[in-house]
């Protein structure tokens, strides 16, 4: 088989072609939700808003139990990628359940 030369230099410069990746700058929206006050509200929002608005905390209907918001929480660290602790999980799931 003939190397195609033509086609093996087009390769080699395309992908010697570097695309500078730069940071693109963006501001997030306001948040318009609160979380209401009380033991653990601060660590649950420094820490609960990071992908979402904390909407869909406020948003769940109430009284839906300590099992559910420990489930909650668990999911947004196990499938979601969520950098909490265990200890401040704990703390959260039990201001959550408590307040929502
Ligand atoms: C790493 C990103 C991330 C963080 C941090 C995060 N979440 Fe989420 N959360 C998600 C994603 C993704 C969804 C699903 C969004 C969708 O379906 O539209 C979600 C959805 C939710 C929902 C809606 C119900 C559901 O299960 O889909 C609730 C309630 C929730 N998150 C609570 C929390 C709480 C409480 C925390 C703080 C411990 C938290 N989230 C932190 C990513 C995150």
């Amino acid at each position: 088989m003939k190397a195609n030369v033509p086609l093996l230099a087009f390769c080699l410069a395309a992908s010697s072609v570097v695309v500078a990746a730069e940071p693109v700058p963006y501001r997030l929206p306001r948040e318009t939700a609160e979380l209401k006050a009380g033991p653990g509200s601060d660590v649950a929002s420094a820490q609960c808003g990071l992908c979402h608005s904390v909407d869909y905390i406020t948003t769940q209907p109430p009284g839906r139990g300590a099992a559910f918001w420990q489930a909650s929480v668990t999911k947004m660290i196990h499938i979601y990628g969520a950098p909490v602790s265990e200890a401040d999980a704990a703390i959260i799931a039990t201001y959550l359940a408590a307040n929502y």
